[in-house]
């Protein structure tokens, strides 16, 4: 018997609020950390917003959300997944009253979701701090973020009662070893921070996210909470037990953020890493009630696999999401030198599904390049993307053959359905969607949606419940 993707099975696109909506302070909305990043990781924040910077206008969907879901409908979306940007709904983060013009775009948001039957699948924390909350408190070193988290949460999660089911808490949350600011609000180069600060924002967060889930199952038992999780399979760069050992213990310091939010508490591996290298953490008992607050699924993004040495000089480092590593000399890289590996995701998926027995959620995959608009498709311009159709498709037949494996997966969001501002390096011209969007690097162009080839590729995948993919 072929076993395929099971019914019900939910198919869609994942894009986050700082990425596509603009409109950075149309409505009340308050400065968010990305509002000053305008050239992403590469270069340290600016004091203000600056013309440069792609984020604050996006790709426009803060106007042009109907036109954008209509297309994510025409595909065939059965989800969703989008950010509220927390500083729409509290501009300064630490404001007492909710802005009621970022909460009805929200509403609206949701109006045109239901019209054509899309779950929405919500990230509360997508790389979007309010800036207000990383200048003037430190960002997650402090503990005073926990209740302003919470209250935002407490906030939206009452707000669109019975409209939002799924709940992500913070965007990669394991990020915030790799990238202080971008995901922890920490305006401090990652070399500058002692590790004990860097874990005391780590714990703030983790309790953040597990009274988050605790609100989210008292005002709706029916919610269903994940937490979001940067996934870099680790292999050895050699069979040498050292270079095997070495991606273990690398693999384990990401596996600390699934082990606290499936399981409730610090691992003995995390509690030995802090023993070793000094860490003391403030931990109340308090904190320790909140973390047995544990998530209902675990969901994740996957664009790429590192190899791991035991000897610094040993390989080459290449470029990656926030997370690098060895070059694997078996693997090719995109065009931005992420090591492109299909079979890395079935690996992820049993190894994740043997790990927390918890259903699993692909929140993100997909190929960032290059395209060319030419002439042609439905929309008289078009773009002819078979790399990102090859990407996608041998991606999806992995996951195929994880569930065949026996893993037990929710969905399957793309990222970034439609072309828009990439968080590393704050271009468009690293194009992820199925849809192109006319904005270029230097801020030229109409705005105007294309389908691309890759549109009608994922309709098909999507109406055949994975039935048209190509082994
Ligand atoms: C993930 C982030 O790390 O990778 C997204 O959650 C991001 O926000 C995506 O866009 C792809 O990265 P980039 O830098 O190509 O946009």
């Amino acid at each position: 018997m072929t076993i395929t993707f099971p019914d019900g099975f939910l198919w869609g696109g994942a894009t986050a609020a700082n990425q596509i909506e603009g409109a950075y302070n149309e409505d009340g909305k308050g400065l968010s950390i990305r509002d000053v990043l305008p050239h992403g990781l590469q270069a340290p924040p600016t004091e203000g917003p600056t013309a440069d910077n792609l984020t604050l206008t996006g790709i426009d969907h803060y106007h042009r959300y109907a036109e954008d879901i209509a297309l994510f409908a025409e595909m065939g979306f059965t989800v969703y997944r989008f950010s509220i940007a927390w500083s729409r709904i509290f501009p300064h983060g630490d404001d007492t009253e909710p802005n009621e013009e970022g909460l009805a775009f929200y509403d609206r948001l949701l109006d045109e979701l239901e019209k054509y039957g899309i779950e929405p699948l919500v990230t509360l924390s997508h790389y979007e701090t309010p800036l207000h909350l990383a200048r003037a408190y430190g960002g997650w070193r402090n503990r005073k973020l926990i209740d302003f988290f919470t209250r935002f949460a407490r906030t939206v999660m009452q707000r669109y009662h019975g409209r939002i089911r799924y709940w992500l808490t913070f965007n990669e949350v394991n990020a915030i070893l790799h990238n202080p600011f971008t995901a922890g609000g920490i305006e401090a180069p990652r070399q500058q921070l002692s590790e004990t600060e860097l874990y005391q924002a780590v714990h703030h967060e983790l309790v953040a996210s597990a009274l988050a889930t605790k609100i989210a199952h008292e005002v709706d038992p029916a919610n269903q909470v994940g937490c979001m999780i940067l996934a870099v399979p680790r292999y050895g760069l050699t069979p040498h037990p050292d270079d095997q050992r070495k991606a273990q213990y690398e693999a384990q310091l990401d596996y600390t953020f699934g082990d606290i939010h499936v399981r409730g508490e610090y691992p003995g591996y995390t509690q030995r890493y802090f023993r070793d290298h000094g860490i003391d953490l403030e931990i109340t008992d308090a904190d320790r009630e909140a973390l047995q607050h544990t998530v209902d699924f675990v969901s994740f993004s996957y664009y790429m696999s590192v190899a791991e040495a035991a000897d610094p000089a040993a390989g080459e480092r290449g470029g990656g999401n926030i997370i690098g590593g060895v070059v694997n000399p078996t693997l090719e890289a995109s065009d931005w030198g992420w090591q492109v590996d299909p079979v890395g995701l079935r690996i992820i998926l049993n190894d994740y599904w043997d790990r927390w027995r918890k259903p699993l959620f692909i929140v993100e995959n997909g190929l960032g390049a290059t395209d060319e608009l030419i002439d042609g498709g439905p929309d008289g311009r078009t773009v002819d993307d078979d790399y990102r159709i090859a990407y996608l498709n041998d991606h999806l037949v992995q996951v195929r053959e994880a569930i065949a494996d026996g893993v037990g997966l929710l969905g399957y969001t793309a990222w970034g359905p439609i072309d828009l501002v990439s968080m590393s390096t704050v271009q468009m011209s690293k194009r992820y969607g199925f849809i192109y969007v006319d904005r270029n690097d230097d801020g030229s162009g109409t705005l105007s949606r294309y389908r691309k080839k890759s549109f009608d590729w994922y309709r098909q995948v999507i109406a055949t419940n994975g039935g048209s993919l190509r082994d």
